[in-house]
């Protein structure tokens, strides 16, 4: 993964099936960037940095631990310095609100206001799921990156990037 662009830059763990590795691609294509994993790279926010995006898998009901390390070494700043957006996959998406508070929070405490937030579907066979074949077999789908897709559209249209 190279660096990002200036203007966004996006974080991403993803460490079960790759799935919200394609999303971040999805999204990453329309923002014009290349996303990056939050281990390998030092907590600064580069100047010019106008938009955060910052997503992974759900494991054990948090997302993952690497994306908070990384948010906890950058100093407290007051809320709505910069715009952030949250993404996700999971085997249950429909809970997203719940996965996502602890780094939408996260976020605040560090100066960022979450705009907005992207989750779908992803291919999950943890534990016995994996004796059935797995949950969300076919997911992120195309409709599901399509959507990714648009989600960043609306996102670079509102802040300008
Ligand atoms: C160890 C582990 C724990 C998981 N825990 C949850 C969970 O608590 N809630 C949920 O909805 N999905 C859970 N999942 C499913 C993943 O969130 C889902 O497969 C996700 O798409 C993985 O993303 P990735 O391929 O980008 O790593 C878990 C998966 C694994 C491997």
């Amino acid at each position: 993964m190279n660096a990002p662009s200036a203007s966004s830059l996006v974080f991403c763990k993803s460490i079960h099936h790759g799935n919200t590795a394609r999303v971040a691609g999805a999204v990453c294509s329309v923002l014009g960037c290349e996303f990056v994993d939050p281990d390998a790279v030092p907590a600064v926010i580069p100047a010019g940095c106008g938009l955060l995006g910052i997503g992974s898998g759900v494991y054990y009901g948090r997302m993952h631990p690497a994306l908070f390390a990384w948010l906890r070494k950058l100093p407290d700043a007051p809320a709505g310095t910069t715009p952030a957006f949250i993404f996700s996959t999971s085997g249950l998406p429909f809970l997203a609100d719940l996965w996502h508070r602890p780094l939408r929070r996260l976020l605040a405490r560090k100066g960022f206001d979450v705009v907005a937030e992207f989750t779908c579907r992803g291919f999950d066979t943890w534990g016995p799921l994996w004796l059935t074949g797995g949950l969300n077999r076919t997911h992120p789908d195309e409709r599901d990156l399509e959507r990714a897709g648009a989600f960043a559209e609306k996102l670079r249209d509102a802040c300008g990037r």
